[in-house]
């Protein structure tokens, strides 16, 4: 048995035991790796050497802004990661935690039920009836148990929350202590280490009501679709292969696909083709993550049913599924794409447009 879904520092144990074993610089407190270290992990890099091992390549994007968050954490402040949905920055916050502190596990899921308890601490009320309050009945937070521990609390979703459970992390973030009253004078305060990183969805419109306080308390860094269509096309072919063999499917990615879907979302994302064409956006994220997924059933479709061989047949159908979970009227906009951009492509005499042009009825 295997599990479904492999915690970064579980899948790439080898590659954080490699960078520490060489890794002598000075390291922030409570920190297992040197900043330059983590920042490798998070980027990749080619093997350093005879015997060396190579790092593979994980987030796609700017290492400045992988050295700003490490900079920022190094220095104790929060950091906010910022940005559409499907940019990575979940995946990035835990690639972070797990090199800094060796693992990405603290979390919190931030939710309008979120309470101000699992930020700080509640009781296992069984306990509490028959004993009273004590030590054992005390049930940390993922934030008490980083505080305990000097590790990283991740905080998802931040902008989910009410502003008072919010509120609740202000004191916290500047006394990095947390009070239990109710045993007496105990309280848990941060050992060296000790940081949090949080993310919020700019879709969620909520980052800019967050209080001045909170918002003092954090270094914002904004994380930006991939700039690079090749860069894109690359990371959408890793993850359709790496999903291939989650599923123990023999099968090659279909590059033309990938391709294809990669440049269609990218025109549908930034409302222009790569010819300079405009486009009437959807107002669905099309984002990288949607690609990965889009790319994965087009791959999986192809594997289980042969009549679905040809994989860019289906491709209208998976995208109309994607656009059409937010607004009924992006099924529109992405006809109006057809007619316009998929329809020019296709009498310029570009093979894999002209599948796609032929597979319009689709679109309903
Ligand atoms: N810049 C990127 N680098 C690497 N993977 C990316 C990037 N952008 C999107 N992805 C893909 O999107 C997936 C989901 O991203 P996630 O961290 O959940 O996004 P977010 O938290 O921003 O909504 C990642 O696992 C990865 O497959
Ligand atoms: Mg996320």
């Amino acid at each position: 048995m295997s599990t479904q879904i492999e915690l970064p520092e579980e899948r790439y144990a080898d590659e954080l035991a490699a960078l520490a074993a060489g890794d002598t610089g000075p390291r922030p407190p409570g920190w297992r790796l040197t900043p330059r270290a983590v920042v490798q992990f998070v980027m990749g890099s080619a093997p350093a050497g005879r015997g060396k091992i190579a790092i593979t390549p994980k987030y796609v994007g700017d290492p400045g802004l992988v050295e700003r968050c490490v900079v920022t954490l190094a220095g104790q402040r929060g950091l906010m990661l910022v940005g559409e949905p499907g940019t990575a920055k979940s995946m990035l916050s835990e690639l972070l935690a797990a090199a800094i502190c060796g693992t990405s596990t603290l979390v919190v899921q931030g939710t309008a039920g979120t309470t101000e308890d699992q930020l700080r601490y509640g009781w296992n009320y069984a306990q509490l009836l028959a004993q009273g309050p004590s030590e054992d009945a005390l049930v940390a937070s993922p934030v008490l148990r980083a505080m305990e521990t000097g590790r990283i609390v991740r905080i998802e979703e931040i902008t989910r929350c009410l502003p008072e459970v919010q509120d609740s992390l202000v004191s916290l973030l500047s006394e990095r202590r947390i009070a239990v009253p109710e045993l007496g004078d105990k309280s848990v305060a941060a050992q060296q280490g000790f940081a949090v990183i949080a993310t919020a969805n700019l879709r969620d419109r909520g980052v800019t009501e967050m209080s001045a306080a909170l918002k003092r308390r954090f270094n914002f860094e904004t994380v930006d679709p991939i700039a690079d269509i090749d860069a894109e096309i690359a990371l959408v072919t890793r993850q359709t292969k790496l999903a291939l063999e989650a599923a123990s499917v023999d099968r090659a990615v279909d590059e033309v696909v990938v391709e294809v879907l990669v440049t269609a979302f990218r025109d549908l994302r930034t409302g222009v083709s790569r010819e300079g064409w405009t486009v009437e956006k959807p107002s669905t994220v099309l984002s990288t993550a949607e690609a990965v997924a889009v790319s994965t059933s087009v791959a999986l479709g192809s594997a289980y049913f042969p009549a679905h061989a040809d994989g860019i047949r289906t491709l209208p159908g998976h995208l109309l599924g994607v656009v059409r979970k937010d607004d009924a009227a992006d099924a529109g906009r992405l006809r109006g794409y057809w007619d316009a951009v998929v329809r020019r492509r296709a009498e310029d005499g570009q093979r894999t447009w002209r599948t796609l042009w032929q597979q319009r009825d689709d679109l309903g």
